[in-house]
């Protein structure tokens, strides 16, 4: 359990010495182990990058046709669904999860598997993991912003976003013989047409212009929210998972201290990096 600035707790557990959400333990240990498919394709990102979007797109452009009888990102989330109910998932199968590197599906580096990985800036980012853990039963959390904000210094359920970022830029630079998409919240937000027809370059489908026109339109925001409004996650009858989807957000958010605090955290942290960020568009 985490305790914010106020003394709220955030209740997390820890296995292996990582910090998590409260799934199911054996779930969450099994992931390395997971038998995959030579399809499959795996997601990575941070709690909160935009990871539901970017599964959505990659779904569409797999199946090749603008669907919706077909399971949603959870039904394919590795680190809360047991490994019997991923099995029961028709391929193409894009397989996501929050953990880190080291523990990834063996099967992805061992069979070469396609890897999406999405990140964002982590001033959005922390706001909208905020929002999020608030909403979420399962943290049990009622704190404050400026309480909670702290918390993102050291980590939070899924660790720090720092070492989970700069983990992946490493791995990126170092490990020429993975197939590796680093795609960008920002530049999906600002060029989706480009950044959907790179994502289809990588997976390796020919799909039209026409086809990936449609996929914009399908996954835009405010489509995609009513799309999903009656699926997994909803608190008070709003889709959790769908809230402000903007880039820049964070301005009504952070104060002018808090913010000039998150921005010497920030070069402190990422003083070695080389990773860009858009903090607004
Ligand atoms: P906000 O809370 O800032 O609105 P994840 O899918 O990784 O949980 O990330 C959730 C964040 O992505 C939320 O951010 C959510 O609104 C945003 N999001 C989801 N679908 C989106 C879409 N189609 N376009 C833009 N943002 C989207």
């Amino acid at each position: 359990n985490i305790p914010d600035a106020a003394g709220k707790i955030l209740t997390v557990q820890e296995i292996d010495g990582r910090l998590y959400p409260r799934f199911d333990p054996y779930v969450l240990r099994n992931v390395p182990s997971l038998k995959l498919r030579d399809d499959d394709v795996i997601l990575c990102g941070f709690p909160k990058s935009g990871t539901h979007w970017l599964f959505e797109i990659g779904r569409l452009l797999l199946h090749g046709k603008l669907h919706t009888d077909v399971k949603p990102k959870e039904s394919l989330f590795a680190d809360m669904v047991p490994e019997s109910e991923l099995n029961e998932v028709d391929s193409p199968r894009i397989i996501n999860t929050h953990v880190r590197f080291d523990r990834l599906p063996s099967d992805v580096k061992t069979k070469n598997l396609k890897i999406l990985y999405v990140r964002r800036n982590p001033k959005d980012l922390v706001v909208s993991y905020y929002n999020h853990t608030r909403k979420l039963e399962n943290y049990h959390y009622d704190g404050e912003f400026k309480d909670y904000l702290p918390l993102f210094s050291k980590g939070l359920a899924y660790g720090s976003w720092f070492d989970y970022v700069l983990e992946w830029e490493k791995i990126i630079a170092n490990n020429q013989e993975l197939s590796i998409l680093d795609v960008t919240y920002e530049d999906l937000k600002e060029d989706p047409i480009k950044e959907i027809r790179r994502v289809s370059d990588f997976l390796g489908v020919q799909r039209s212009e026409d086809f990936i026109e449609e996929i914009k339109d399908f996954c835009n925001f405010s489509t995609m929210k009513d799309r999903f409004k009656d699926k997994m996650g909803i608190t008070d009858g709003h889709n959790i998972f769908y809230r402000a989807g903007e880039v820049g957000d964070w301005k009504n958010w952070f104060t002018v201290a808090q913010n000039e605090w998150f921005d010497q955290l920030y070069r402190q942290k990422m003083a070695n990096s080389k990773l860009k960020f858009k903090f607004t568009l």
